[in-house]
Protein backbone atom coordinates (compact mmCIF):
# COMPACT_ATOMS: atom_id res chain seq x y z
CA UNK A 1 0.00 0.00 0.00
CA UNK A 2 1.21 3.66 -0.78
CA UNK A 3 0.86 5.30 2.75
CA UNK A 4 1.51 8.60 1.36
CA UNK A 5 -0.94 10.77 -0.56
CA UNK A 6 -2.41 14.21 -0.17
CA UNK A 7 -6.07 15.18 -0.74
CA UNK A 8 -6.30 18.85 -1.36
CA UNK A 9 -10.85 19.27 -0.43
CA UNK A 10 -12.24 22.84 -0.86
CA UNK A 11 -15.70 23.41 -0.06
CA UNK A 12 -18.49 22.67 -2.90
CA UNK A 13 -18.80 25.26 -5.16
CA UNK A 14 -22.24 24.21 -5.16
CA UNK A 15 -25.19 22.22 -4.55
CA UNK A 16 -24.05 17.91 -5.03
CA UNK A 17 -26.18 16.52 -7.80
CA UNK A 18 -26.02 13.22 -9.53
CA UNK A 19 -26.37 9.48 -10.16
CA UNK A 20 -23.75 7.41 -7.82
CA UNK A 21 -22.71 3.87 -8.56
CA UNK A 22 -20.76 2.94 -5.58
CA UNK A 23 -18.48 -0.28 -6.30
CA UNK A 24 -18.83 -3.72 -5.01
CA UNK A 25 -19.06 -4.33 -1.08
CA UNK A 26 -15.59 -5.09 0.83
CA UNK A 27 -16.95 -7.68 3.27
CA UNK A 28 -18.83 -9.53 0.54
CA UNK A 29 -15.54 -9.63 -1.85
CA UNK A 30 -13.47 -11.01 0.75
CA UNK A 31 -15.70 -13.63 1.55
CA UNK A 32 -16.48 -14.60 -2.03
CA UNK A 33 -13.05 -15.17 -2.67
CA UNK A 34 -12.33 -17.26 0.30
CA UNK A 35 -15.21 -19.50 -0.32
CA UNK A 36 -14.81 -20.02 -4.38
CA UNK A 37 -10.68 -21.21 -4.11
CA UNK A 38 -12.34 -23.62 -0.92
CA UNK A 39 -14.44 -25.03 -2.89
CA UNK A 40 -14.71 -27.63 -6.06
CA UNK A 41 -15.33 -26.23 -9.11
CA UNK A 42 -15.52 -22.99 -10.67
CA UNK A 43 -17.07 -20.06 -9.35
CA UNK A 44 -18.13 -16.88 -11.51
CA UNK A 45 -18.37 -13.94 -9.28
CA UNK A 46 -20.05 -10.29 -10.82
CA UNK A 47 -19.29 -6.83 -8.59
CA UNK A 48 -16.11 -7.48 -6.85
CA UNK A 49 -14.74 -4.84 -5.40
CA UNK A 50 -10.62 -4.72 -6.57
CA UNK A 51 -9.71 -2.36 -4.02
CA UNK A 52 -6.10 -3.43 -2.60
CA UNK A 53 -7.31 -5.11 0.50
CA UNK A 54 -9.62 -7.49 -1.89
CA UNK A 55 -6.42 -7.44 -4.16
CA UNK A 56 -4.88 -8.74 -1.10
CA UNK A 57 -6.81 -11.73 -0.78
CA UNK A 58 -6.86 -13.16 -3.86
CA UNK A 59 -3.04 -12.84 -4.25
CA UNK A 60 -3.09 -15.36 -0.92
CA UNK A 61 -5.24 -17.93 -2.50
CA UNK A 62 -3.12 -18.08 -5.68
CA UNK A 63 -0.36 -18.35 -3.66
CA UNK A 64 -1.90 -21.30 -2.00
CA UNK A 65 -3.07 -22.50 -5.37
CA UNK A 66 -6.49 -21.05 -6.76
CA UNK A 67 -6.50 -20.14 -9.87
CA UNK A 68 -8.29 -16.60 -10.24
CA UNK A 69 -9.26 -15.41 -14.09
CA UNK A 70 -10.46 -12.04 -14.59
CA UNK A 71 -13.50 -11.18 -17.00
CA UNK A 72 -12.91 -7.04 -17.22
CA UNK A 73 -10.42 -5.09 -17.49
CA UNK A 74 -11.45 -3.35 -13.85
CA UNK A 75 -11.36 -6.45 -12.20
CA UNK A 76 -14.92 -6.43 -10.87
CA UNK A 77 -15.62 -9.63 -12.59
CA UNK A 78 -13.82 -13.20 -12.20
CA UNK A 79 -13.62 -16.51 -12.30
CA UNK A 80 -12.17 -18.75 -9.68
CA UNK A 81 -11.17 -22.23 -10.01
CA UNK A 82 -11.40 -23.30 -5.83
CA UNK A 83 -8.82 -26.44 -4.89
CA UNK A 84 -11.27 -27.81 -3.05
CA UNK A 85 -11.38 -27.59 1.07
CA UNK A 86 -8.15 -30.27 1.48
CA UNK A 87 -6.65 -28.80 -1.81
CA UNK A 88 -4.35 -25.91 -0.59
CA UNK A 89 -0.73 -25.59 -1.14
CA UNK A 90 1.47 -25.18 1.74
CA UNK A 91 2.77 -21.63 0.64
CA UNK A 92 6.42 -20.90 0.21
CA UNK A 93 6.58 -17.40 1.17
CA UNK A 94 4.90 -14.93 4.22
CA UNK A 95 1.29 -14.37 3.22
CA UNK A 96 0.87 -10.59 2.92
CA UNK A 97 -2.71 -9.57 3.99
CA UNK A 98 -1.55 -5.99 3.41
CA UNK A 99 -3.81 -3.34 5.37
CA UNK A 100 -6.97 -5.67 5.40
CA UNK A 101 -8.38 -6.84 8.90
CA UNK A 102 -10.98 -9.04 7.48
CA UNK A 103 -8.56 -10.76 5.07
CA UNK A 104 -6.00 -11.55 7.88
CA UNK A 105 -8.74 -12.79 10.63
CA UNK A 106 -10.87 -14.99 8.09
CA UNK A 107 -7.74 -16.45 6.66
CA UNK A 108 -6.70 -17.18 9.70
CA UNK A 109 -9.03 -19.94 10.72
CA UNK A 110 -9.09 -21.56 7.06
CA UNK A 111 -5.21 -21.74 7.89
CA UNK A 112 -5.43 -22.98 11.42
CA UNK A 113 -7.28 -25.95 9.32
CA UNK A 114 -4.58 -27.15 6.85
CA UNK A 115 -1.89 -29.65 7.58
CA UNK A 116 0.66 -27.20 6.61
CA UNK A 117 2.65 -24.32 8.16
CA UNK A 118 1.83 -20.73 7.10
CA UNK A 119 2.77 -16.92 8.41
CA UNK A 120 0.85 -13.99 8.17
CA UNK A 121 1.94 -10.33 7.97
CA UNK A 122 0.59 -7.21 7.03
CA UNK A 123 1.68 -3.58 6.80
CA UNK A 124 2.22 -1.22 9.94
CA UNK A 125 -1.45 -0.57 10.88
CA UNK A 126 -2.35 -4.81 10.74
CA UNK A 127 1.03 -5.29 12.86
CA UNK A 128 -0.69 -3.03 15.74
CA UNK A 129 -4.16 -4.84 15.38
CA UNK A 130 -5.33 -7.38 17.98
CA UNK A 131 -5.12 -10.67 16.98
CA UNK A 132 -5.80 -12.35 19.97
CA UNK A 133 -9.98 -12.08 19.46
CA UNK A 134 -9.13 -14.92 16.83
CA UNK A 135 -5.96 -16.77 17.86
CA UNK A 136 -7.28 -17.42 21.82
CA UNK A 137 -10.77 -19.09 20.25
CA UNK A 138 -8.81 -20.98 17.14
CA UNK A 139 -6.46 -22.34 20.18
CA UNK A 140 -9.32 -23.78 22.04
CA UNK A 141 -9.92 -26.03 18.73
CA UNK A 142 -6.48 -27.20 18.86
CA UNK A 143 -5.84 -24.87 16.43
CA UNK A 144 -1.21 -23.74 16.81
CA UNK A 145 -0.68 -20.22 16.39
CA UNK A 146 1.96 -18.00 17.65
CA UNK A 147 2.56 -14.83 17.02
CA UNK A 148 4.35 -11.37 18.41
CA UNK A 149 3.50 -11.02 22.30
CA UNK A 150 2.29 -14.63 22.93
CA UNK A 151 -0.33 -14.16 19.85
CA UNK A 152 -1.35 -10.84 20.50
CA UNK A 153 0.56 -9.41 16.85
CA UNK A 154 0.98 -10.59 13.65
CA UNK A 155 3.16 -11.77 12.51
CA UNK A 156 1.21 -15.00 13.42
CA UNK A 157 2.62 -18.45 13.08
CA UNK A 158 0.30 -20.88 11.84
CA UNK A 159 1.00 -24.75 11.86
CA UNK A 160 -1.98 -26.06 10.71
CA UNK A 161 -3.90 -29.05 12.65
CA UNK A 162 -6.92 -31.35 12.44
CA UNK A 163 -9.59 -28.87 15.00
CA UNK A 164 -12.25 -29.66 16.93
CA UNK A 165 -15.73 -28.08 17.21
CA UNK A 166 -16.30 -25.38 20.13
CA UNK A 167 -18.76 -23.66 21.59
CA UNK A 168 -17.54 -19.95 22.05
CA UNK A 169 -19.31 -16.81 23.08
CA UNK A 170 -17.31 -13.66 21.89
CA UNK A 171 -16.85 -10.98 24.33
CA UNK A 172 -16.39 -8.49 21.33
CA UNK A 173 -19.58 -7.54 18.90
CA UNK A 174 -17.14 -8.58 15.49
CA UNK A 175 -17.85 -10.66 12.50
CA UNK A 176 -14.05 -10.83 12.03
CA UNK A 177 -13.80 -13.12 14.83
CA UNK A 178 -17.55 -15.36 14.12
CA UNK A 179 -16.34 -15.71 10.62
CA UNK A 180 -13.06 -16.88 11.41
CA UNK A 181 -14.49 -19.69 13.88
CA UNK A 182 -17.05 -20.44 11.31
CA UNK A 183 -14.51 -21.02 8.51
CA UNK A 184 -12.46 -23.14 11.12
CA UNK A 185 -15.18 -25.65 11.86
CA UNK A 186 -15.47 -26.14 8.08
CA UNK A 187 -12.40 -27.98 9.34
CA UNK A 188 -13.13 -29.29 12.59
CA UNK A 189 -14.64 -32.49 14.05
CA UNK A 190 -17.88 -32.00 15.33
CA UNK A 191 -20.19 -28.35 15.45
CA UNK A 192 -18.69 -25.35 16.03
CA UNK A 193 -20.85 -23.10 17.74
CA UNK A 194 -20.76 -19.36 18.23
CA UNK A 195 -22.53 -16.73 20.41
CA UNK A 196 -22.53 -12.77 19.88
CA UNK A 197 -22.77 -10.33 22.39
CA UNK A 198 -24.67 -7.89 19.44
CA UNK A 199 -25.60 -8.96 15.98
CA UNK A 200 -22.88 -8.27 13.89
CA UNK A 201 -22.75 -8.44 9.35
CA UNK A 202 -24.14 -12.28 8.35
CA UNK A 203 -22.43 -12.29 5.49
CA UNK A 204 -20.50 -14.90 5.91
CA UNK A 205 -23.90 -17.04 6.90
CA UNK A 206 -25.86 -16.01 4.49
CA UNK A 207 -22.87 -16.38 1.79
CA UNK A 208 -22.11 -20.12 3.18
CA UNK A 209 -24.83 -21.89 1.76
CA UNK A 210 -24.78 -21.26 -1.77
CA UNK A 211 -21.73 -23.15 -1.24
CA UNK A 212 -23.75 -26.18 0.38
CA UNK A 213 -22.84 -25.53 3.53
CA UNK A 214 -25.58 -24.47 6.05
CA UNK A 215 -25.30 -22.17 9.16
CA UNK A 216 -28.55 -22.66 11.30
CA UNK A 217 -29.24 -21.00 15.03
CA UNK A 218 -29.94 -22.14 18.45
CA UNK A 219 -30.32 -20.82 21.54
CA UNK A 220 -28.60 -17.56 20.72
CA UNK A 221 -25.81 -19.52 18.45
CA UNK A 222 -24.72 -19.88 15.31
CA UNK A 223 -24.12 -23.07 14.59
CA UNK A 224 -22.02 -24.73 11.87
CA UNK A 225 -22.31 -28.54 11.27
CA UNK A 226 -19.60 -29.32 8.71
CA UNK A 227 -20.20 -31.28 5.36
CA UNK A 228 -16.41 -31.49 4.52
CA UNK A 229 -16.99 -29.96 1.63
CA UNK A 230 -17.61 -26.29 -0.45
CA UNK A 231 -18.69 -26.79 -3.82
CA UNK A 232 -18.69 -24.05 -6.53
CA UNK A 233 -22.41 -22.40 -7.22
CA UNK A 234 -24.03 -23.11 -10.40
CA UNK A 235 -25.32 -19.52 -10.39
CA UNK A 236 -22.68 -16.93 -10.12
CA UNK A 237 -22.41 -14.51 -7.17
CA UNK A 238 -23.34 -10.95 -7.44
CA UNK A 239 -22.28 -8.44 -5.11
CA UNK A 240 -23.70 -5.54 -4.41
CA UNK A 241 -22.94 -2.13 -3.91
CA UNK A 242 -20.84 -1.41 -0.60
CA UNK A 243 -22.99 0.48 1.65
CA UNK A 244 -19.99 1.81 3.56
CA UNK A 245 -18.89 3.53 0.61
CA UNK A 246 -21.87 4.82 -0.24
CA UNK A 247 -22.44 6.69 3.67
CA UNK A 248 -19.38 9.01 2.18
CA UNK A 249 -21.90 10.44 -0.59
CA UNK A 250 -25.00 10.73 1.21
CA UNK A 251 -23.27 12.30 3.99
CA UNK A 252 -21.94 14.98 1.73
CA UNK A 253 -25.66 15.17 -0.22
CA UNK A 254 -27.17 15.83 3.31
CA UNK A 255 -24.85 18.46 4.12
CA UNK A 256 -24.78 20.48 1.21
CA UNK A 257 -27.52 22.77 0.55
CA UNK A 258 -29.72 21.68 -2.31
CA UNK A 259 -27.95 18.67 -3.13
CA UNK A 260 -29.89 15.83 -4.39
CA UNK A 261 -28.23 12.46 -5.25
CA UNK A 262 -29.33 9.12 -6.80
CA UNK A 263 -27.80 6.25 -5.26
CA UNK A 264 -28.24 2.93 -7.70
CA UNK A 265 -28.78 0.02 -6.19
CA UNK A 266 -26.70 -0.55 -2.47
CA UNK A 267 -27.12 -2.82 0.30
CA UNK A 268 -29.32 -2.09 3.31
CA UNK A 269 -28.40 -5.90 5.15
CA UNK A 270 -30.13 -4.84 8.83
CA UNK A 271 -26.67 -5.55 9.77
CA UNK A 272 -24.70 -3.04 7.41
CA UNK A 273 -28.09 -0.03 7.30
CA UNK A 274 -27.19 1.37 10.90
CA UNK A 275 -25.78 5.12 9.11
CA UNK A 276 -28.63 5.06 7.02
CA UNK A 277 -30.81 4.74 9.85
CA UNK A 278 -28.70 6.83 12.33
CA UNK A 279 -28.73 9.80 9.59
CA UNK A 280 -32.77 9.29 9.32
CA UNK A 281 -33.09 10.08 13.25
CA UNK A 282 -30.91 13.06 12.22
CA UNK A 283 -33.43 14.45 10.01
CA UNK A 284 -31.76 13.57 6.72
CA UNK A 285 -33.83 13.46 4.05
CA UNK A 286 -33.55 9.78 2.33
CA UNK A 287 -35.98 7.89 0.27
CA UNK A 288 -35.68 4.60 0.26
CA UNK A 289 -36.74 2.22 -2.80
CA UNK A 290 -36.54 -1.29 -2.00
CA UNK A 291 -35.22 -3.55 -4.93
CA UNK A 292 -35.46 -6.93 -5.71
CA UNK A 293 -32.17 -8.68 -3.81
CA UNK A 294 -29.01 -9.65 -5.05
CA UNK A 295 -28.02 -12.85 -4.88
CA UNK A 296 -28.85 -13.15 -1.06
CA UNK A 297 -28.74 -9.78 0.08
CA UNK A 298 -31.24 -6.99 -0.02
CA UNK A 299 -30.77 -3.65 -1.55
CA UNK A 300 -32.79 -0.82 -2.19
CA UNK A 301 -32.34 2.60 -4.60
CA UNK A 302 -31.36 5.55 -2.23
CA UNK A 303 -32.44 9.36 -3.25
CA UNK A 304 -30.18 11.86 -0.56
CA UNK A 305 -31.02 15.78 -0.09
CA UNK A 306 -29.56 18.56 1.70
CA UNK A 307 -31.15 19.17 4.83
CA UNK A 308 -30.50 20.75 8.64
CA UNK A 309 -29.65 17.71 10.42
CA UNK A 310 -29.70 16.99 14.25
CA UNK A 311 -27.77 15.57 16.88
CA UNK A 312 -28.81 12.39 18.29
CA UNK A 313 -27.55 9.90 21.16
CA UNK A 314 -26.19 6.39 19.87
CA UNK A 315 -25.25 3.58 22.37
CA UNK A 316 -23.61 0.01 21.82
CA UNK A 317 -26.50 -1.78 20.91
CA UNK A 318 -26.50 0.40 17.32
CA UNK A 319 -22.53 0.42 17.10
CA UNK A 320 -22.04 -3.00 15.07
CA UNK A 321 -24.80 -2.07 11.74
CA UNK A 322 -22.59 1.06 11.34
CA UNK A 323 -19.55 -0.13 12.98
CA UNK A 324 -17.36 1.76 9.69
CA UNK A 325 -19.79 5.00 9.32
CA UNK A 326 -18.69 6.50 12.47
CA UNK A 327 -15.82 8.63 11.13
CA UNK A 328 -18.24 9.99 8.15
CA UNK A 329 -21.35 10.61 11.11
CA UNK A 330 -19.56 12.38 13.00
CA UNK A 331 -18.50 15.22 10.59
CA UNK A 332 -22.67 14.67 9.95
CA UNK A 333 -22.69 15.72 13.66
CA UNK A 334 -19.96 17.86 13.16
CA UNK A 335 -22.31 20.29 11.36
CA UNK A 336 -25.80 19.31 12.81
CA UNK A 337 -27.68 21.54 14.84
CA UNK A 338 -27.72 20.59 18.85
CA UNK A 339 -25.32 17.72 20.75
CA UNK A 340 -24.46 13.86 19.37
CA UNK A 341 -23.20 12.11 21.78
CA UNK A 342 -21.51 8.21 21.02
CA UNK A 343 -20.97 6.19 23.44
CA UNK A 344 -19.92 2.11 23.85
CA UNK A 345 -17.82 2.55 20.54
CA UNK A 346 -14.48 1.54 22.06
CA UNK A 347 -14.03 -0.93 18.90
CA UNK A 348 -13.24 2.11 16.88
CA UNK A 349 -9.92 2.23 18.37
CA UNK A 350 -8.90 -0.34 17.31
CA UNK A 351 -9.42 -0.10 13.70
CA UNK A 352 -7.04 0.73 10.47
CA UNK A 353 -6.42 3.66 13.04
CA UNK A 354 -7.95 4.78 16.33
CA UNK A 355 -10.62 6.35 14.64
CA UNK A 356 -11.86 8.12 18.09
CA UNK A 357 -8.48 9.55 18.00
CA UNK A 358 -8.44 10.29 14.87
CA UNK A 359 -11.60 11.96 13.91
CA UNK A 360 -11.22 13.81 16.99
CA UNK A 361 -7.49 15.71 15.58
CA UNK A 362 -9.29 16.22 12.72
CA UNK A 363 -12.17 17.12 13.28
CA UNK A 364 -11.02 20.02 16.24
CA UNK A 365 -8.18 21.14 13.48
CA UNK A 366 -11.14 21.87 10.80
CA UNK A 367 -12.77 23.46 13.88
CA UNK A 368 -15.92 21.46 15.36
CA UNK A 369 -16.82 21.17 18.44
CA UNK A 370 -16.03 17.73 19.39
CA UNK A 371 -15.05 16.26 22.30
CA UNK A 372 -13.42 13.06 22.98
CA UNK A 373 -14.17 10.39 25.63
CA UNK A 374 -12.71 6.82 25.62
CA UNK A 375 -15.90 4.87 24.44
CA UNK A 376 -17.03 7.98 21.74
CA UNK A 377 -17.44 11.36 21.86
CA UNK A 378 -19.49 14.11 22.29
CA UNK A 379 -19.87 16.65 19.25
CA UNK A 380 -21.31 19.92 19.67
CA UNK A 381 -22.53 21.08 16.18
CA UNK A 382 -22.09 24.35 14.21
CA UNK A 383 -23.15 25.54 10.91
CA UNK A 384 -19.47 25.62 8.85
CA UNK A 385 -16.19 24.40 9.78
CA UNK A 386 -13.37 26.90 9.68
CA UNK A 387 -10.91 24.71 7.60
CA UNK A 388 -7.63 26.04 6.55
CA UNK A 389 -5.73 23.03 8.06
CA UNK A 390 -3.80 19.92 7.16
CA UNK A 391 -4.77 16.58 8.71
CA UNK A 392 -3.22 13.49 9.12
CA UNK A 393 -5.34 10.29 7.74
CA UNK A 394 -3.05 8.35 9.65
CA UNK A 395 -3.26 5.75 6.18
CA UNK A 396 -6.63 4.84 7.43
CA UNK A 397 -9.10 5.45 4.07
CA UNK A 398 -12.09 6.32 6.09
CA UNK A 399 -10.57 9.01 7.52
CA UNK A 400 -9.11 10.48 4.66
CA UNK A 401 -12.44 10.35 2.85
CA UNK A 402 -14.45 11.42 5.73
CA UNK A 403 -12.60 14.70 6.48
CA UNK A 404 -12.80 14.93 2.20
CA UNK A 405 -16.48 15.21 2.90
CA UNK A 406 -16.00 17.78 6.44
CA UNK A 407 -14.27 19.83 3.50
CA UNK A 408 -17.16 20.80 1.30
CA UNK A 409 -18.11 22.62 4.02
CA UNK A 410 -15.24 24.45 5.72
CA UNK A 411 -14.44 28.32 4.80
CA UNK A 412 -10.98 27.07 3.76
CA UNK A 413 -9.93 24.11 2.13
CA UNK A 414 -8.66 21.18 4.26
CA UNK A 415 -5.74 19.20 3.33
CA UNK A 416 -5.61 15.66 4.34
CA UNK A 417 -1.79 13.66 4.49
CA UNK A 418 -1.62 9.80 4.19
CA UNK A 419 -4.64 9.13 2.24
CA UNK A 420 -3.85 6.91 -0.12
CA UNK A 421 -4.99 4.08 1.52
CA UNK A 422 -8.91 5.40 -0.05
CA UNK A 423 -7.48 2.88 -2.59
CA UNK A 424 -7.92 -0.14 0.05
CA UNK A 425 -11.72 0.16 -0.17
CA UNK A 426 -12.78 2.95 -2.90
CA UNK A 427 -10.69 2.89 -5.75
CA UNK A 428 -12.15 5.56 -7.78
CA UNK A 429 -13.29 7.95 -5.01
CA UNK A 430 -11.73 11.06 -6.03
CA UNK A 431 -13.14 11.10 -9.77
CA UNK A 432 -16.97 9.99 -8.36
CA UNK A 433 -16.22 12.68 -5.59
CA UNK A 434 -15.88 15.28 -8.60
CA UNK A 435 -18.39 13.85 -10.36
CA UNK A 436 -21.20 14.78 -8.07
CA UNK A 437 -19.66 18.47 -7.62
CA UNK A 438 -17.16 17.53 -4.81
CA UNK A 439 -14.14 20.10 -4.48
CA UNK A 440 -11.51 18.06 -4.05
CA UNK A 441 -8.10 16.37 -5.75
CA UNK A 442 -4.51 14.57 -5.38
CA UNK A 443 -1.93 16.99 -4.66
CA UNK A 444 0.44 16.16 -7.39
CA UNK A 445 4.05 15.03 -6.68
CA UNK A 446 2.96 13.76 -3.08
C1 LIG B 1 -15.83 -6.69 8.80
C2 LIG B 1 -16.17 -6.61 10.13
C3 LIG B 1 -15.96 -5.39 10.93
C4 LIG B 1 -15.73 -4.18 10.05
C5 LIG B 1 -14.75 -4.46 8.95
C6 LIG B 1 -15.28 -5.55 8.05
C7 LIG B 1 -16.07 -7.96 8.08
O1 LIG B 1 -14.81 -5.58 11.75
O2 LIG B 1 -15.28 -3.10 10.85
O3 LIG B 1 -14.52 -3.30 8.18
O4 LIG B 1 -16.01 -7.96 6.84
O5 LIG B 1 -16.32 -8.97 8.76
P1 LIG B 1 -14.91 -6.22 13.22
O6 LIG B 1 -15.26 -7.64 13.07
O7 LIG B 1 -13.53 -6.02 13.81
O8 LIG B 1 -15.95 -5.42 13.94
Amino acid sequence: MNIGGTLIAGAAAGALHGTMAVPGDKSMSHRSIMLAALADGVTEIHGFLPGEDNISTAELFVTMGASIEWLNDEKTSLRVRGVGLHGLNEPDCVLDAGNAGTCVRLVSGILAGQDFHSVLVGDASLHRRPMLRVVAPLRDMGATIDGREQGAYLPLAIRGQRLRGTTHAMNVASAQVKSCLLLAGLYADGETRVKEPRPTRDHTERMLPLFGQSVSQHDGYIVLQPTGSLSAPKQAIHIPADPSSAAFFAVAAALVDGSHVDFEAVGINPRRDGWRRILLAMQAKICTTPCADVGQEPVAQLQVAGARLQGVHVDATDVPDAIDEFPVLFVAAALAEGTFVLSGAEELRVKESDRIASMVAALQAAGADIEERPDGVIIRGRARLAGGVTVDAHGDHRIAMAMAVAAQCSDAPITIHHAAAIATSFPGFVAKAQGLGMNLRWQENA
